[in-house]
């Protein structure tokens, strides 16, 4: 489960803890050419998302302005601001999967999920997102469900491909706020 349950900053608690492997993964990557990349992935993996705190710290940690951190974080899909579900359904929205349906899926997986395209379901199972292209375009329309690609995807499928990964996947109904920046 990516998000975290931030207890306070004492250096006990879980998120203590996390920033304390932040900064040892700092120090190591501190004066290699090309790190704020790498150290953004391994921040995402520590904290299931990239706040605002962990960002000030990696520009300070690597003498960065902090608009270029954040510029970075911005422009890869890849990365998040905010905390993402338990799983992330991404919808490819690239010229073959549009015009073969990928716009019907989306729909169908909002109205499934009960959320728009940057939110996480209010039980934090489900993320949704938009894609450009999977490289799976003669099998269009795909979407992915965390690193799983489902290709041909009908909208009529959708409770079952959801269903998949929660199995009263009825119960991610409602939204909250989330999704990315
Ligand atoms: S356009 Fe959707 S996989 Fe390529």
């Amino acid at each position: 489960m990516p998000t975290r349950k931030c207890n306070g900053c004492d250096g006990k608690s879980d998120h203590g803890v996390l920033l304390r492997r932040l900064d040892k993964v700092l120090r190591e990557y501190r004066e290699k050419p090309g790190a704020l990349i790498p150290v953004l992935q391994i921040a995402q993996g520590l904290f299931g998302y990239l706040p605002e705190t962990v960002l000030k710290r990696i520009s300070l940690a690597l003498e960065k302005p902090y608009s270029e951190v954040a510029g970075v974080v911005g422009f890869y899909s890849f990365f998040s601001r905010m905390p993402r579900g338990q799983h992330v359904v991404r919808v490819c929205l690239g010229t073959a999967c549009y015009v073969r349906g990928g716009k019907q899926v989306l729909d169908a997986i909002r109205k499934q999920l009960g959320i728009e395209v940057g939110e996480t379901t209010a039980d934090g199972n489900f993320s949704l997102e938009v894609a450009r292209c999977f490289g799976a375009c003669g099998l269009a329309p795909a979407i992915m469900v965390d690193n799983d690609t489902h290709q041909r995807v009908k909208a009529a499928r959708v409770q079952d491909i959801l269903s998949q990964y929660v199995k009263r996947v009825g119960k991610a109904k409602g939204r909250s706020k989330g999704g990315k920046r």
